[in-house]
């Protein structure tokens, strides 16, 4: 080997690499195998070469000859393995005959199938569907829905603040003045939608979860609308023998309020572990629109009455589809939502 010994090895392994790049076959590869690594091929050459050299300038050339040798060998090896992928990818040709693969489907979510049901029953009593920010000016959360800064009241719907006047909705009851703000009476409206309360989780409760609101506000509307429209409403949605009651309660946006209960649509009333034999679950709160709230929107409080309710879509779909578990809406696991 000549004195620029590593030099000229660079210059061959360059050439061995044009080379292997372009074969295309395992026959082309070991052709080139032979022609640099075989026993007559340019590298036993250059070792044979080396004791005719003088002595000074034999080790320089056997390091050259040895990097030369690994890089020759890498080489050939990756030409080897990229000719060898390439012929088994030409085994896999395409065939238009096959039947196309069926790309997955998802479906609705269950309280998405829910809030459409329930959108469904009260669209048939002439409401329409309303809806409204999560985040939410404590306006419409509490102050326009009488409940004051510092009133007691504001801890039962425990809230997160995202500043001082913002917050993420606890309720839906937002919707109610949002809406009254909008038009003018009658008004019609239900709207379901999420809300936030920092409650710790467990089997009945989320820190997110979602209600249906209903408010409707007319001349002469009176409680008996509102029992009349919930009791269809759980009829429709449970089974024509469904009982419904109301029970005296307190909410600040209301009043009288009541808390609404129905019979148990798994025992139908006769008392099970569902409804804790009681034979009664609860569906929400509901009541008169207060006159506080007719005044805080500009509603003429002499003139019209309204009643307003408020239920938990997540309970709603779980009495309907006997659902033990609030977490498992929102755990996104499959094998629960494919039953739906
Ligand atoms: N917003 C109340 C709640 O979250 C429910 C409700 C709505 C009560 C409308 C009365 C009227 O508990």
């Amino acid at each position: 080997m000549a004195p620029e010994a590593a030099e000229q090895a660079e210059q061959i392994a360059n050439e061995a690499r044009a080379l292997l790049f372009r074969a295309s076959s395992a026959d082309q590869v070991e052709e080139m195998r032979v022609r640099y690594l075989g026993r007559k091929g340019v590298l036993s050459r250059i070792f044979a070469s080396i004791p005719r050299l003088p002595p000074e300038q034999r080790p320089a050339a056997g390091q050259a000859a040895n990097r030369l040798k690994r890089q020759l060998t890498a080489m050939v090896q990756e030409a080897g393995r990229r000719v060898k992928q390439r012929e088994g990818a030409r085994l896999f040709t395409f065939d238009p005959t096959l039947p196309g693969r069926r790309p997955p489907m998802g479906h609705v979510h269950p309280l998405a199938q829910t809030i459409e049901e329930v959108s469904d029953i009260f669209r048939s009593l002439g409401f329409t569907v309303a809806e409204g920010p999560e985040v939410e000016l404590d306006w419409y959360n509490f102050e326009a829905l009488n409940i004051p800064p510092e009133h007691p009241s504001r801890d039962d719907f425990d809230t997160f603040y995202v500043t001082d006047r913002m917050l993420l909705r606890s309720q839906t009851s937002t919707v109610q003045i949002r809406t009254m703000e909008s038009q003018p009476p009658p008004v019609r409206v239900i709207a379901p939608g999420r809300c936030f309360r920092p409650d710790t989780e467990d089997a009945r409760h989320g820190s997110m979860f979602h209600q249906v609101e209903g408010l409707m506000v007319d001349e002469g509307v009176s409680f008996g609308d509102l029992k009349a429209v919930l009791h269809i409403f759980a009829r429709e949605l449970f089974a024509d023998d469904v009982q419904v009651r109301f029970r005296p309660s307190f909410f600040p946006f209301t009043e009288p309020s009541a808390e609404v209960d129905c019979t148990c649509p798994a025992c139908r009333g006769s008392g099970c572990r569902t409804c804790s034999y009681s034979g009664w679950l609860e569906l929400g709160g509901a009541g008169m629109v207060d006159p506080n709230v007719f005044k805080a929107v500009g509603y003429d409080a002499e003139r019209y009455t309204g009643f307003a309710f408020g239920m938990g879509i997540e309970r709603i779909a779980m009495l309907k589809y006997g659902i033990e578990d609030f977490r498992l809406f929102y755990q996104g696991d499959v094998r629960f939502l494919r039953q739906f």
